[in-house]
């Protein structure tokens, strides 16, 4: 039996399952359950990617130690997957002892083999995506891949001679062209490489959330001494590595199963499966994989989610309030793999009314209905190609341009061809009309072509198990079937024709849907979070009243008299202005030639952290104040000061023993009201 190995990537513990995270993890599973139908031994990989400065700064953010939080929303993405059904068949954490070991000595290997060397990195770090950049790929400060705000840093670190491996990699690319796919993907990866590889940094020294170096390596490079900076691996050697030690790098546990690796990744992090990945491999003398499928990316109602705007889409509230079925087909029929696709209440109930309910569910049900009306639900003919050539012929094409079109990894393609077999069999209804057939007593036709509308279904079925499982089994479990590899075979890649089948009824698959089932998000204030610059002053209408603050007092005398050194008193609908944050802070620092003044980098989970200018400088020292919560003024007009724009304020209050930042122990972006 053939064997095989999916990966989904291992996501990110710093905040919990999101459509993006849901939509890998689902075509995963429907690969492995592809091939699985189709005979095949498969194994499938998830888990989760805990160590490296974005997870040690969120789990800052939240008071936590990183395990701790690393834990609950392990804990989140696993729980959901297996709430999906996915069949994964190992879930990793790369906090997991013997991954750690497994990465360290990857490390070791690929330093005894005279890859790794030590010197410093000097250069851009994008902490969101944990990725370098050369001065030359970042323009504003900007990361090139996510556009959020880099740091640059200059710390000792071991490299990773990847520029040996340019001339090997290129070699492959072309020797195996349909390694990665789609395509342009492919091409995009060639042009990377062929611009020139320059070494990679692959340990970090600064933060400790991370595996450390394997011991033999410090002590040959005299480091570990008192003093000397610590060593980390760098976050992508060690989240790749969980690819290996999943089935057992140098425990030789399934090592078996590398032979035939398939990588499912987004667009986005190509480039460390398609270029770093196979270099490490190269150095580490290991197979490289079969392929690497690269996907697109979700928006929502056209719009590109983010926490800030509030519009992310959470795959667990689709699937409980449309059913996990209708999300796998909706996400893996809506777009074309590899393209980036949108969600839309609208789109997916349009597809559950056309698709689901009316083309498979009601096909399904006239079938039951007649069965039972005519023959007590037990069909046989022998006679189906006799009585209906025509439509029996077109099916074989179908299913061909199906498999196809599956092997190629184009599951809307796939579905789509599915859907004519469904069309096949509606149109054959409504051409031979069989209650008209049962008055003039042509039982024998009639039976043959509900028989014809029963194979029609069980392909379906049959093919569709990998996309929506739990739907194919109750179609087959209603036509007296079952989903299992020697029925595909039979009736998919042989074509065969059942003659006999007992039906069951069953209650509809897919009812209609009239309205939403969801809360769609607000995104009101949507200009004024989604931009980095704040806008809401200027573009709020001003009245009369509101630019004379007095002038709305509502409140009662006694209220008045209560409120201590009140100047002016403001309405409700002047505080409802302001757009008041819980923000993190990223970075900190002195602003030369300032007393007064520190700059900075705060997060308020929008898609860039904003420059901030703080004249707090005698109460605190930059470095005590990364990875604090403050409140933030999200919407002041932005301001420069010392050359710098500062784009919000941070709360503090005063006294006569000094200053104190305001803090809220709650996520980046939190409305405070
Ligand atoms: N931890 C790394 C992967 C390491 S694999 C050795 C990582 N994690 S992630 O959680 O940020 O992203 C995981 C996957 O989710 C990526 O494949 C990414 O492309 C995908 N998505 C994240 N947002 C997405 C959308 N909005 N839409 C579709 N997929 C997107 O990267």
């Amino acid at each position: 039996m053939t064997k095989s190995y999916i990966t989904s990537p291992i996501y990110y513990v710093n905040d919990i399952p999101h459509i993006g995270h849901a939509y890998t993890t689902i075509v995963c599973d429907m690969l492995k359950k592809y091939r699985q139908i189709r005979g095949q031994e498969v194994f499938l990989l998830t888990g989760t990617d805990e160590h490296g400065q974005k997870i040690e700064q969120s789990a800052k953010a939240h008071n936590q130690s990183p395990q701790a939080y690393a834990d609950s929303i392990s804990a989140h993405f696993r729980t959901l997957w297996e709430e999906f059904g996915i069949d994964f068949d190992y879930f990793i954490r790369t906090t997991d002892s013997a991954h750690c070991q497994s990465a360290q000595a990857a490390f070791k290997k690929m330093f005894q083999k005279g890859d790794i060397y030590k010197g410093m990195y000097e250069g851009w770090y994008c902490i969101s995506c944990e990725s370098h950049f050369t001065k030359h790929q970042v323009v504003e400060q900007k990361c090139p891949d996510c556009g959020k705000i880099t740091t640059t840093i200059k710390e000792e670190s071991y490299f990773f001679a990847l520029s040996k491996y340019q001339d090997a990699l290129l070699q492959w690319y072309e020797q195996c062209p349909d390694v990665i796919a789609p395509r342009h993907k492919r091409n995009e990866v060639i042009r990377f490489v062929e611009s020139g590889l320059v070494d990679l940094s692959i340990t970090r020294t600064g933060f400790s959330w991370g595996v450390p170096l394997p011991e033999g390596i410090e002590n040959a490079d005299n480091e570990g001494s008192e003093g000397a900076p610590k060593h980390i691996l760098y976050v992508w050697l060690d989240a790749l590595m969980s690819y290996l030690s999943a089935i057992g790098y140098e425990g030789a546990l399934r090592m078996d199963l590398w032979q035939d690796t398939t990588h499912i990744v987004g667009k986005d992090i190509l480039r460390f499966h398609a270029v770093y990945w196979p270099a490490f491999l190269m150095s580490l003398e290991l197979p490289l994989p079969r392929k690497i499928y690269a996907h697109g990316w979700w928006t929502r109602d056209g719009v590109k989610m983010s926490k800030s705007i509030g519009n992310v889409v959470n795959p667990k509230e689709v699937a409980q309030s449309y059913g996990i079925e209708a999300f796998r087909y909706f996400l893996l029929r809506e777009v074309p793999f590899g393209q980036d696709g949108d969600f839309s209440q609208r789109a997916l109930i349009e597809r559950i009314n056309s698709d689901l309910s009316n083309d498979i569910g009601n096909l399904l049900n006239r079938l039951i209905g007649m069965a039972q009306k005519y023959f007590d639900c037990k069909l046989s003919s022998t006679q189906i190609e006799q009585f209906y050539p025509q439509e029996v012929a077109k099916i074989a094409p179908i299913l061909e341009r199906f498999e196809s079109a599956m092997s190629d990894m184009q599951p809307h393609t796939a579905l789509e061809e599915l859907w004519g077999l469904l069309r096949l069999g509606n149109g054959a209804i409504s051409t031979y009309e069989p209650w008209k057939m049962m008055k003039q007593a042509q039982s024998e036709q009639t039976l043959a072509l509900l028989m014809l509308v029963g194979n029609v279904l069980l392909k379906t079925a049959l093919c569709l198990y990998p996309i929506m499982p739990k739907t194919a089994i109750a179609i087959a479990a209603a036509l007296g079937s079952s989903i299992d590899t020697q029925s595909f075979s039979r009736y998919v890649s042989q074509n065969a024709l059942l003659q006999f089948a007992t039906l069951t009824p069953t209650a509809p698959l897919f009812p209609r849907i009239e309205s939403p089932l969801m809360p769609e998000p607000s995104l009101d204030s949507k200009d004024s979070k989604e931009s980095s610059a704040p806008k809401a002053h200027t573009s709020a209408p001003t009245s009369p009243q509101t630019s004379t603050p007095k002038a709305q007092n509502t409140q009662s005398s006694s209220e008045s008299n209560s409120t201590p050194e009140l100047v002016e008193l403001v309405g409700i609908e002047d505080f409802k202005k302001l757009d008041l944050r819980v923000g993190v802070v990223l970075e900190c620092e002195r602003v030369p030639k300032s007393e007064k003044l520190l700059r900075f980098l705060i997060d308020l989970g929008e898609s860039k952290p904003r420059q901030i200018l703080s004249g707090i400088a005698k109460y605190y020292e930059p470095s005590e104040l990364v990875g604090r919560q403050v409140c933030v003024v999200a919407n002041l007009k932005p301001a420069k000061l010392m050359g710098l724009v500062s784009e919000g304020m941070i709360l503090s209050a005063h006294d006569d023993e000094g200053l104190s930042l305001l803090s809220v122990p709650k996520k980046a972006g939190s409305k405070i009201s």
